[in-house]
């Protein structure tokens, strides 16, 4: 198992060029399942869950080639209508097959995912929606067994924005009968992103990434190029990583309107922002003042960047609240952040964080993607070692993170163990 070794306290600074977003390329990846036709993805980051996509599309019975950056997805054979237990429980997002496959062949069987770190995260959204174009659901040893004849379009009203629902009911209404409206949708950057992949397969997805999403079914979707946008997320984490150690920074390729509730909050605490086509600088120049942040789907402030944000707020003037509303349990890492010296009470889905002059390296552990990277953060503003020990939690969701840390001029290594 690998750990990061960290001496932190060195102000980041340079320029660095941001991925291909993760969160955009799995589904998009997956959608690829709607036709035979060969697909070629572009700007895909180099991850250990895309590559679990690349095994779950394989076990299904795609070919996959690729080189740097670029996925072709190409056929092999019939398609398999029955995604393995052993790459599911690997990686939640698994259960976007669901859709293509059902509104394809009419028939799918999903293990369904149990609970994770940060929370339960049931499918019941996914569930309910394709019932509602007209699937029937029974469970059996584990798995949900999905059927229709033929989907049928229909009005669809979420209970909750949910963003793996929403793309899954909009790959599967593709291949429907009829028109389907997706109301309450989840209006993430990486919903419009597989909408323009859909679009460019043939399907006709209007208002992806607004609260309502159109889908025209009655499509026979074709093969498709693509380019995956930036991640926000890593944008977002990096921008907090050299607010936090008081430095100043270029990040080249990142999208500042995909940011904005988080771009909004690092100004009031006393980051400089300034933001083109295709960059974000980030500086600061003194310690942060501390303003308060509560998760939102969309285009609140994200879930995925509370964690980094609290380590930023770990140095502020003052203290301030956090408030997670969107997972139930997403303050794994707050306890290891108390253990590098932090002041954070937690109770139920609020913490108070009380900020300090500086903090300090101590052993601590990643226990999920996020989270993860909010220790990589703070060692990197703390004065001293740390050594954070499950790394491959962070290596899920962020690439060569300490490479490309280096090039910012971080003393971070990876240890093998
Ligand atoms: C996506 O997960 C992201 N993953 C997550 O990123 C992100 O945190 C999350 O959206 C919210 O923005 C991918 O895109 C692969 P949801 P997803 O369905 O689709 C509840 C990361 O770190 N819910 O919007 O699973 C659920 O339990 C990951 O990169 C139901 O109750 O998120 C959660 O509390 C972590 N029933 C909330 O909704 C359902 O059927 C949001 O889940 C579905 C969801």
């Amino acid at each position: 198992m690998d750990s990061f070794i960290i001496e932190g306290g060195r102000p980041l600074k340079g320029t660095l060029r941001v991925s291909g977003s993760k969160n955009a390329a799995l589904p998009i990846l997956i959608a690829t399942l709607l036709t035979d036709e060969a697909c070629e993805i572009d700007n895909v980051p180099n991850l250990r869950d895309i590559r679990t996509t690349f095994r779950l599309l394989e076990s299904l019975g795609k070919r996959i080639e690729y080189d740097g950056d670029a996925v072709r997805v190409l056929a092999r054979g019939r398609l398999e209508t029955r995604a393995p237990y052993e790459i599911v429980k690997q990686m939640r997002a698994s259960v976007l097959v669901a859709g293509p496959l059902l509104g394809r062949f009419g028939t799918v069987r999903v293990p369904i995912p149990g609970g994770c770190a940060i929370g339960m995260r049931p499918i019941d959204i996914h569930i309910s929606g394709f019932k509602a174009l007209g699937a029937t659901e029974h469970e059996e040893t584990g798995d949900a067994v999905l059927k229709a004849a033929r989907l049928k379009g229909r009005r669809v009203r979420l209970r909750f924005p949910s963003v793996g629902a929403t793309e899954n009911l909009m790959m599967a209404a593709c291949l429907a009968s009829g028109t389907t409206v997706i109301s309450n949708a989840a209006q993430e950057p990486e919903i419009e992103d597989l909408g323009a992949f859909l679009n460019k397969m043939g399907g006709e997805v209007i208002g992806a990434g607004t609260g309502v999403v159109t889908v025209k079914g009655d499509r026979r979707l074709r093969g498709g190029q693509h380019a995956v946008i930036p991640d926000r997320v890593e944008t977002g984490t990096l921008l907090l990583a050299v607010a936090a150690t008081g430095g100043s920074a270029r990040l080249e390729g990142a999208c500042a309107d995909h940011l904005k509730a988080v771009l909004d909050k690092l100004s009031a605490a006393g980051g400089r922002i300034r933001s083109g086509y295709g960059f974000i600088d980030v500086s600061m120049a003194s310690r942060p003042k501390a303003v308060g942040i509560k998760t939102l789907p969309h285009p609140g402030f994200p879930t995925d960047l509370q964690a980094p944000w609290m380590s930023l707020m770990c140095l502020a003037r003052g203290s301030c609240l956090v408030v997670e509303t969107v997972f139930e349990n997403r303050y794994l890492h707050a306890g290891e952040l108390v253990r590098m010296g932090a002041g954070i009470q937690v109770r139920g889905s609020v913490a108070r964080v009380s900020g300090r002059p500086s903090l300090s390296g101590a052993p601590v552990m990643a226990s999920d993607i996020r989270g993860g990277a909010a220790l990589v953060v703070a060692a990197l503003a703390a004065h001293g070692k740390t050594k954070i020990q499950r790394v491959y939690h962070i290596d899920r969701g962020y690439e060569r993170l300490e490479v490309r840390l280096r090039r910012l001029g971080a003393r971070i290594r990876r240890v093998r163990e």
